[in-house]
């Protein structure tokens, strides 16, 4: 067995964002799925994270970041982006052309050869990065669809083995990655890894099917869930390992005073309305515009209802400059608008709408108030939303509904009532049936979510998907372990 093997992660955002407030320059936590997953990772195994801080391109952040992460347990090792280079790699290419390519959302792409050709070089410097942060005893983990190709670079400075590559997002099926234009390179940098992983086996056999089309002369075979897929170059294990989150320190923190305070006093604001949760980025693929169709419906189709339920919409503000995002936010904003309009009275608003980011004990207090949290997008990789809210629900009370178009429903389908988010006739029964489920169905359900999530933890994750590396790099030394964070 090899001996300890230091973690080096790389993604395009490092889990501090800088911003530039009247000259000054402040870290804030950076949203999403991935940063939440790896934090918990990195601060339990050590090593380091490459990325990008932000939107500032100044020598003056790497001693900031030395800084904020003496805290830690890990260094931060910041790639600076021009602007040319955040247009081009981080707007461009990886969110006007992957994002809604690979959700399926093909006519909001933008195709663009000189994206590409910054997707490149950027992917080329994360590589030379990576290359001086790491040695070759080292494991070197990206995440990601920004960063597709650095193993290509990183192979072509010579490194031979221990490159793995997870992949957040949904991969699409040939039908819709066929429009890519670089669908042959992409496909070509991710058989440089050792080992790719998948959220879902749906995603994994997406990939393989595109493999197959554009990559005829690859051999593939199936070997233990896996599929193993040989080039004359290279030779690359294709996994999936559906990510998760920190179910203890979530269920843990649900039941801190400061929590249950917060819990109590939005339970006050909302007098004895019910309340519906959700908590998104605000990105097309989340599904906030049906979600409120469905809401509406809800209302008009049940008046008794009305002043007895509200729905708390949190949008994380995400990718602001962006325009499709910007119009999205206009358009909610208006619905939100009419639902108010229509409905409101006395005092109560049937929608709660808040763009902003909230502290982790609001976020977990609003887990705990909630009847019922609807995650419900259009299309996603996993949702860690819904497990977050099962983790919190440690008084077994409350009800998810939840996208049959989440990854999240290959594990949750034991508890949660699924919907077609399109389907905004079925989507306004389900809210209904939500809200009166009787107590002992709801702890029927939220407990066997929660067993599922405890049991196939963030760390899980982390240890199986490690495993694989170790099985795909270094076949003596595979199987000896399940406890992968003896590796780092
Ligand atoms: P995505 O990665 O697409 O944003 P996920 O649901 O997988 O979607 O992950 C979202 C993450 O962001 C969750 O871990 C959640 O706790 C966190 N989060 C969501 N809303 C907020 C908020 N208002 N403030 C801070 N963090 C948030
Ligand atoms: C999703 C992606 C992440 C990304 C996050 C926030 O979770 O899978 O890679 O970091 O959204 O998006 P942003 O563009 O702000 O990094």
């Amino acid at each position: 067995m090899k001996s300890r093997r230091r973690l080096v992660i790389a993604s395009n955002r490092l889990p501090v964002t800088a911003q530039v407030v009247d000259g000054r320059v402040n870290f804030v936590p950076s949203s999403g799925g991935l940063v939440s997953a790896m934090t918990s990772i990195l601060r339990d195994s050590g090593g380091c994270w490459v990325g990008w801080p932000g939107f500032v391109s100044n020598n003056g952040v790497t001693p900031m970041l030395d800084f904020r992460a003496a805290a830690e347990n890990y260094s931060l090792q910041p790639v600076l982006l021009s602007e040319a280079e955040q247009n081009g790699y981080y707007k461009g290419f990886s969110n006007e052309i992957i994002w809604p390519l690979f959700h399926g959302f093909s006519t909001r792409c933008s195709f663009n050869l000189d994206y590409w050709n910054y997707y490149r070089n950027v992917n080329a410097r994360f590589a030379t990065m990576i290359n001086a942060m790491s040695s070759s005893e080292d494991l070197v983990w990206v995440h990601d669809y920004h960063l597709m190709l650095v193993a290509n670079f990183i192979r072509a400075k010579g490194r031979l083995s221990d490159l793995a590559y997870f992949h957040h997002i949904p991969f699409p099926p040939p039908d819709i990655f066929e429009i890519l234009p670089w669908r042959v390179p992409i496909l070509r940098g991710l058989l440089q890894y050792d080992v790719v992983g998948f959220q879902t086996a749906r995603d994994q056999r997406n990939f393989v099917d595109c493999v197959r089309r554009y990559l005829p002369a690859a051999n593939v075979r199936r070997v233990a869930g896996r599929y193993e897929v040989s080039t004359s170059e290279h030779s690359t294990t294709a996994g999936v390992y559906p990510i998760s989150i920190d179910y203890e320190s979530f269920a843990g923190e649900a039941m801190d005073p400061t929590v249950l305070e917060r819990v109590e006093s939005i339970k006050k604001s909302l007098a004895d309305s019910r309340l519906i949760l959700s908590v998104d980025r605000l990105d097309y693929t989340k599904g906030i515009l049906e979600r409120l169709s469905a809401f509406r419906l809800l209302l008009s189709r049940y008046p008794e209802l009305r002043g007895k339920v509200t729905l708390i919409q949190i949008a994380v503000p995400s990718r602001e400059d962006i325009p499709e995002y910007q119009e999205l936010r206009l358009k909610i904003e208006n619905c939100v608008s009419r639902i108010n309009g229509e409905y409101g009275k006395d005092g109560w608003a049937p929608v709660q709408y808040f763009y902003r980011s909230i502290s982790r004990t609001d976020l977990i207090a609003y887990y705990r108030a909630a009847d019922v949290a609807a995650v419900t997008p259009l299309r996603d990789g996993m949702n860690l939303v819904a497990k977050e809210f099962c983790a919190a629900r440690f008084d077994g009370r409350g009800a998810l509904v939840l996208s049959e178009f989440a990854g999240a429903v290959d594990e949750l389908r034991i508890g949660a009532l699924i919907v077609n988010p399109y389907d905004v006739e079925r989507f306004a029964d389900a809210l209904h049936t939500a809200l009166y489920l009787n107590e002992s169905e709801q702890a029927v359900r939220m407990h066997a979510m929660r067993l599922e999530i405890r049991a196939r933890d963030v760390y899980y994750w982390a240890d199986l998907f490690a495993t694989d590396c170790l099985s795909a790099t270094d076949p003596v030394g595979a199987g000896i372990s399940r406890a992968a964070r003896a590796y780092y």
